[in-house]
Order: structure tokens, then sequence, then C-alpha cells
């Protein structure tokens, strides 16, 4: 039974990679806020807005534990998923679990280029969210280094990043 867990900051590849190996492996993606979308028909920028961030992660805990119980899956979570609660533990005892590593320099270059809206993000100017990033990077730092394995995805070069990646991955969880 395969069940994998990528952790790691927001714009570290999370989804594209987690997407790419479950493909590879044959088994299931999931991506834990979109889980969250399906499940209460809101976005994540509408859920923050009615039940604000403690609101959130109480949902965001809870369908963490129904999606890692399934089994043959490849699940991506929020990059505040392991920072709440004992979730990083619980993520530990259900999975395989990689942090992607990326520095705040390369998460920022992702982020200006990102589609999805962030609620932790909004209305910031490209110099606060590089300070917010490097200082909420460092608090979650200790968190994510409690995943089993680490990924640092700075170095990859940017037109095989996904396919070396997931090349990677796979060497690093054997499978
Ligand atoms: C969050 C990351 C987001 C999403 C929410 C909060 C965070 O997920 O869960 O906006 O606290 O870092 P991604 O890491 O997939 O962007």
């Amino acid at each position: 039974m395969i069940r994998i867990i990528l952790t790691g900051y927001m714009g570290a590849g999370k989804t594209t990679v987690g997407k790419a190996l479950a493909k590879e492996l044959g088994i299931s993606f999931y991506d834990l806020d979109w889980y969250i979308e399906e499940r209460f028909h809101r976005t994540v920028p509408q859920i923050f807005a009615e039940r604000g961030e403690e609101g959130f992660r109480k949902i965001e805990q809870q369908m963490l534990h129904e999606v890692a119980e399934f089994e043959n899956i490849v699940l991506s979570c929020g990059g505040g998923t392991p920072c709440f609660f004992d979730n990083m533990d619980y993520m530990n005892r259900q999975a395989q679990t990689v942090y992607l590593k990326a520095s705040p320099e390369v998460l920022y270059q992702h982020l200006k280029m990102g589609k999805t809206e962030r609620p932790l993000l909004k209305d910031k100017t490209p110099e606060e969210m590089m300070a917010f990033i490097r200082a909420s990077l460092e608090q979650r730092e200790p968190f994510y280094r409690q995943a089993s394995h680490t990924l640092n995805v700075d170095l990859l070069e940017n037109y095989a990043k996904i396919k070396d990646s997931v090349r990677l991955l796979r060497e690093l969880l054997k499978i």
C-alpha cells in the first residue's frame, strides 16, 4: 500500500509534482485544498472570509483525517497544514511524508506567477510578500523538517523540473 503526503510552503510545487508522481505510479492524486473545496462547495478564499483562518484550520484538519485514510494515494497538503494541531505527527503516522524545500526567492518567483488565489498573500506589495515569505517560512520550517524525507527543489532546472522531481522522489521513497 502506497500513501505519500507532500508538504512544504505555498508555491513549492506540491500540487504539480504530486499530480505527476501519482500519474506515474498509477495511483490517485488528492490536493487537500481541492478536496475541501469540493466537500464544502466553497473556495478556500471564501472559507477564510466566512470563518476566518481558525475556522479554515479546523476544516483542514477534519478533511486531512478523511483523505489520509485512503489507500494508494499521493496527497498534497496546504502550506499551513503541518503547522497546526498535531497534523504533522498524524501525517507521519499515516504516510511517507516529504518536505518539498525551496528558498524564499524561488517561492516568491513561483507565487508571483501562480494563478491560485491565496488569502494569506492577498493585497501585499512585492516587498511585503517577500518579507512575509521569509518570516513565515522560518516559523514553519521546524514543522516541515519533521517530514521523513526532504527534497530540495531550488536547483532543479526549470524545463525539467517536474520530471526530475518525480524521478528524485521515487529514488528517495524507493518506489
Ligand atoms: C496556506 C496554503 C494554501 C491554502 C491556504 C493556506 C498556508 O495551500 O491551504 O491558502 O497557510 O500556507 P497551498 O500551499 O497549496 O498554496
